[in-house]
């Protein structure tokens, strides 16, 4: 593109001819949230915003420096330790976002003859660092398909027997809602000695018992999933991301993982909050229960609407409708109706795919969630 600024119109001219222009709307008041990943209502709560204000009147707001350099605090330090216990890991890093971390991680692992092998809907801050690493060989897998996924690990490692390979996986998909098939991915990483990585972005905090997320619900050790990603954007409400593993793994990434060492480290405050956050999601169960109340009456609500819903036990529950303009104007007829229900259109999820990307929260009513079903089949048509 010519620095000029015909180009750039031209340019915004195209994305606008493809329905394709996002748009920042500040909160919308009159509005039912419906789109936001904070899963347990926590961003709200005042326990946790005292926390950062109180830390950030005692240590200030920055951290000032990397972690590597002076900007590790005592906030973050038994953040770590409480996280590790938490996800029964040995040892957790704790990153500025889930995007870096994800950056870091991958980056830190790979080498120029692995395979970075990733499932074709992974979330795109995976695939980019996949991308990003420059190994020789990046490919992806059809969505959830764990014996094509083994089969080309196994064809990479006969062609390639010097080298390794990372499988890549979303636990819980960010568009799509439904879980990994991990145990299977698993069993197909040990086999070929793989580093098996795992985001549990929207699963962490609200699946398993105590919220251990997708390894707590299926039962997953740091043997069967070394590399454990979760991110404290969404269900933890506040910011920031880790990874979880082995003490010496851990202890490679921290000094090789670029976005970890070359940035400002999270603010103290912002770890002071996530530790009550991680307090609270293990003392009130209560806010995993409602939410998950509230996902049985959607999709029930749904099913007697005829509404057609995706194979999603989680609180991402998709619709999709194909074009993006139909997505589009689904979600400003549902805005007039009081409702925010965000159009995911290309390329976040594959051409044609276009869709409303509906999301629970245990900050929501049961009458609320009814009142969206109805606006939804009057939205649509149904
Ligand atoms: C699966 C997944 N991984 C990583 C991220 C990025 O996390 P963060 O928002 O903390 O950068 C997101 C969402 O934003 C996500 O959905």
């Amino acid at each position: 593109m010519r620095c000029t600024p015909e180009a750039v119109q031209t340019a915004l001219q195209k994305i606008d001819a493809r329905h394709l222009r996002r748009q920042r709307e500040p909160a919308l008041d009159h509005c039912v949230n419906f789109c936001s990943n904070d899963y347990l209502n926590l961003s709200t709560h005042p326990q946790i915003g005292a926390a950062m204000a109180e830390c950030a009147l005692l240590t200030g707001v920055g951290a000032g420096a990397s972690h590597l350099v002076s900007g590790h605090g005592i906030e973050h330090e038994a953040l770590e330790c409480e996280l590790a216990i938490f996800t029964k890991r040995e040892r957790t890093l704790v990153f500025s976002s889930g995007y870096m971390a994800n950056l870091g991680v991958i980056g830190a692992l790979a080498q120029r003859n692995d395979l970075i092998l990733e499932d074709r809907l992974n979330h795109a801050s995976l695939i980019d660092a996949g991308l990003l690493a420059r190994t020789r060989n990046f490919e992806r897998y059809p969505h959830g398909d764990h014996a094509v996924a083994g089969a080309k690990l196994s064809t990479h490692l006969l062609a390639h027997p010097a080298s390794s390979a990372l499988l890549i996986t979303d636990a819980v998909f960010s568009m799509d809602g439904d879980i990994a098939p991990l145990a299977a991915l698993a069993t197909h990483a040990l086999a070929h000695q793989a580093w098996l990585i795992v985001d549990d972005a929207h699963g962490f905090g609200v699946l398993g018992k105590n919220g251990g997320g997708c390894c707590e619900l299926l039962g997953l050790n740091s043997r069967e999933v070394p590399v454990l990603i979760g991110t404290l954007g969404k269900a933890f409400g506040t910011f920031g991301a880790f990874v979880a593993g082995d003490a010496d793994l851990i202890e490679l990434l921290m000094q090789r993982a670029r976005s970890y060492i070359y940035t400002t480290a999270l603010p103290p405050p912002v770890a002071a909050a996530t530790r009550v956050a991680l307090r609270l999601i293990q003392e009130e169960p209560q806010r995993r229960f409602h939410l998950h109340d509230l996902i049985d009456t959607f999709k029930i609500g749904a099913a007697r609407r005829g509404l057609p819903l995706m194979e999603s036990n989680t609180a991402i529950q998709p619709i999709i409708l194909g074009s993006s303009q139909k997505a589009v104007q689904a979600s400003a007829r549902l805005r007039d109706a009081g409702y925010r229900v965000a159009a995911i259109r290309p390329p976040t999820v594959p051409q044609d795919s276009a869709r409303l990307r509906v999301t629970l929260s245990a900050g929501h009513t049961h009458k609320q969630v009814e009142g969206l079903l109805n606006a939804l089949v009057v939205t649509l048509g149904m």
